[in-house]
């Protein structure tokens, strides 16, 4: 076959600079179909580059009928050929073939990615091969540009990136129960004389586990270089199988000294904007895809999110309009106890009918960093509630007086010999600092509009699944 450099099918389809017409070309990528008659075969080619196919018009007496055989749904080919104009509707371009070689064949009998729709029940058993579909195209494409502009946005504001640990010895969050890291023989651990296993004897001579939050450490970063932030996986063993929940997330931390709790609003909207803004401005060919198949609002949710301001109000007047709506909740609401997803979403999606902030929780369900108000009652927590998801984003001041950050650590038993380090932050060089936290695949569910949590991720891991 001779060596043409490969293009990708984005750069004929949608060309930046001079057009290719009348250049011979290779692409390689997978056929989605094949269809044609005794004479010309056309095959519609996908690279992943671009949502969209190339058309490859292939003369059957050219390559013979027992050559093209073997290109099948899912087959995956190079293909040598003259750029031109499309005879055809609904495509500008296609590409008459030379030379076509069969890099790896599919059996139409057991390939499981027939040309029909499928539901995204049945590709999440076949996670391996979904990323060949359209949907998981636009997602994955677009999960990059989010993760993208994510280190753009906090770059462009001299923000650094600090790598947060994966492993840890504190469940600093509170968060949820975490998963255990261990080499000890799970069968045959070693045993203190009291009968409990002796992790001293375990790999990092304590008992040790996945993170829940970065946040600990970049507060320690915060507190050095002004602004960071970080972006990486987050581990939680809850049992809470939602459409909203995973095991294991990704979250974006920034933490920001000299940040009080309105500074910390004002950039987890800010930056939110933005996010929504880059996937209109850069990925509108998935999202019309998306827009299409699964969500006819979804573009216009998205610009609306860009164009409105987000609605701020506390924890307690919420709790007001939540009891004066008159619904019939599944749990009930009272001063103190924690909003649920019902609650959330009434208040973004009926009440307001737009993304809402909320501040100053109970002290008795937010976690013990958060900064203490004035009241004795309540933090300055905040958390912004979005559309059809709920809470996209957790966080706040940190209390950064040594004296009552260290009477709530005593008061909520955590052990102090976990949180020495931490503790040391507020003894040398204490300031007031703030942070939160995005899950990424929440803002993954609103930028693509899927529903599953499990959709926006290549490979989910929920209780009972951890499969590929
Ligand atoms: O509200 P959370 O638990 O806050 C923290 O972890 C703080 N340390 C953040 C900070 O202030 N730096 O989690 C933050 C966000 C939530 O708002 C939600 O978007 C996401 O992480 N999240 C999950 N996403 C998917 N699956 C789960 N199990 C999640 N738990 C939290
Ligand atoms: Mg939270």
């Amino acid at each position: 076959m001779e060596q043409i450099k490969r293009s990708p099918i984005k750069d004929l389809l949608m060309p930046t600079g001079e057009s290719p017409v009348g250049r011979q070309v290779n692409v390689k990528g997978w056929v989605r179909t094949k269809r044609g008659n005794k004479n010309v075969a056309f095959i519609a080619l996908n690279d992943g580059s671009i949502i969209h196919n190339i058309q490859i018009v292939a003369d059957v007496q050219r390559f013979g009928e027992d050559a093209l055989k073997p290109i099948t749904t899912g087959a995956c080919l190079s293909v040598n050929g003259t750029l031109v104009k499309s005879q055809g509707q609904g495509q500008q371009v296609e590409i008459q073939a030379n030379e076509i070689l069969v890099y790896g064949s599919a059996d139409p009998e057991t390939y499981p990615l027939q040309k029909k729709g499928h539901s995204l029940e049945f590709l999440r058993e076949i996670a391996h091969l979904r990323p060949r579909t359209n949907t998981f195209g636009a997602v994955l494409r677009m999960r990059h540009a989010m993760a993208f502009a994510i280190h753009k946005y906090f770059n462009d504001k001299g923000f650094y990136n600090i790598h947060s640990p994966i492993i840890t010895a504190s469940d600093a969050e509170g968060a949820g129960a975490m998963f255990r890291v261990t080499t000890l023989d799970a069968k045959n651990p070693p045993l203190k004389e009291d009968g409990s296993v002796n992790f001293a004897e375990d790999f990092f001579g304590k008992p040790t586990s996945l993170t829940v939050s970065g946040q600990l450490e970049a507060e320690l970063g915060a507190l050095a270089l002004s602004n960071v932030y970080t972006f990486g996986p987050t581990f939680r063993a809850e049992n809470s199988n939602t459409p909203r929940h995973l095991a294991e997330f990704w979250m974006i931390e920034p933490e920001m000294a000299f940040y009080d709790i309105n500074d910390d609003m004002d950039l987890a909207e800010d930056f939110l904007k933005f996010l929504v803004r880059y996937a209109l401005d850069n990925c509108m060919n998935d999202l019309q895809f998306l827009n299409n198949m699964y969500d006819k609002e979804l573009i216009e949710r998205l610009q609306f999110v860009v164009d409105n301001k987000f609605e701020r109000l506390t924890y307690t007047e919420a709790i007001g309009i939540l009891i004066e709506s008159n619904q019939i909740w599944e749990f009930p609401v009272s001063w103190g106890s924690d909003l649920q997803a019902e609650h959330e979403r009434y208040l973004v999606e009926q009440h307001f009918k737009k993304p809402v902030i909320l501040t100053g929780y109970p002290i008795g369900i937010k976690a013990f960093y958060m900064k203490q108000n004035d009241d004795g009652k309540t933090v300055r927590a905040m958390d912004v509630l979005f559309p059809r998801i709920g809470e996209i984003i957790g966080g706040s001041q940190r209390e950064e007086e040594y004296d009552i950050l260290y009477k709530r650590i005593k008061d909520l038993n955590i052990p102090e010999e976990e949180m020495w380090w931490y503790l040391d932050t507020r003894r040398f060089g204490s300031a007031p600092h703030s942070g939160f936290g995005l899950g990424f695949e929440r803002l993954m569910l609103f930028v693509t509009g899927m529903t599953n949590i499990r959709d926006v991720i290549p490979f989910p891991r929920t209780p009972q699944n951890a499969e590929f």
